[in-house]
């Protein structure tokens, strides 16, 4: 969702507002890609490195966090209508108690669903859900519950990745989800920025100079044409 604020000082507004134009574009984005039949949709809406803005900004973000993902519970009839179960994806212990309670909140009114998945990437980077995915398969090792086959494998030897990886794959956020197909990073960044890293190890990576909330179906489908594209390649 990068943009939001570029297209706040380029629209002469707030930066509040632009973050909520931002939120509207995600509402927008997602019912776009359930038509198409996307299945999983995991959006970065706020990174472990966000944390090092300014407190007030920090505070002003979560506060929106907190209101739009109320919001998000409440949107009942989209929920339902695209069977949508909502996750929230990263260290949620660093987020404010409130952003928590609200997630939490969102999570169970939608958990029942499974015809397709929201992933709110939030206190997100992807080198932080590894080492969280790591230390779990570490901790298994040690209580005994995995053996050591599942940890101590050579990496040379044919068909020997498979139990690792998986093991590793079950501890990430976005475990029970498919490897990423298609990775859209807006606002003319050719950056990864530590965002699930892991599961695109075989996507098709699209780059569009669009702001977020300037995202509309027109750049969706281009992102989708050049996936298309790519796919025979993979
Ligand atoms: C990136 O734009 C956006 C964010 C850091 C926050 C976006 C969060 C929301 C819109 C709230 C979303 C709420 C839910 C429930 C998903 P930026 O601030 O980095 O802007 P820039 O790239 O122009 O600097």
């Amino acid at each position: 969702m990068d943009g939001n604020r570029r297209y706040a000082d380029r629209s002469k507004i707030d930066r509040r507002s632009g973050h909520v134009s931002g939120y509207a574009s995600l509402m927008k984005t997602l019912e776009a890609c359930l038509n198409l039949g996307v299945e999983v949709i995991t959006v970065y809406a706020f990174s472990i490195d966000n944390f090092k803005r300014s407190p007030e900004e920090v505070s002003a973000l979560m506060d929106l966090v907190e209101e739009k993902l109320i919001a998000l519970a409440k949107e009942t009839e989209l929920i339902n209508k695209y069977g949508i179960c909502v996750k929230l994806v990263g260290n949620t212990s660093l987020l404010p108690e409130a952003v928590q309670r609200a997630g939490k909140h969102a999570e169970a009114v939608t958990g029942h669903h499974s015809r397709s998945r929201l992933n709110l990437a939030l206190a997100y980077t992807s080198r932080d859900e590894i080492r969280h995915a790591v230390e779990c398969v570490r901790d298994d090792f040690v209580a005994g519950s995995r053996p050591s086959s599942e940890v101590n494998q050579d990496p040379h030897a044919q068909s020997s990745g498979r139990p690792f990886q998986a093991a590793i794959e079950e501890h990430l956020y976005t475990s029970g989800c498919p490897p990423v197909d298609l990775l859209v990073r807006t606002s003319g960044e050719a950056r990864l920025s530590n965002f699930l890293l892991w599961q695109s190890s075989s996507a098709c990576l699209a780059f569009c100079q669009a702001l977020w909330p300037e995202f509309s179906f027109r750049h969706l489908v281009w992102a989708v044409l050049e996936y298309q594209r790519a796919k025979p390649w993979l």
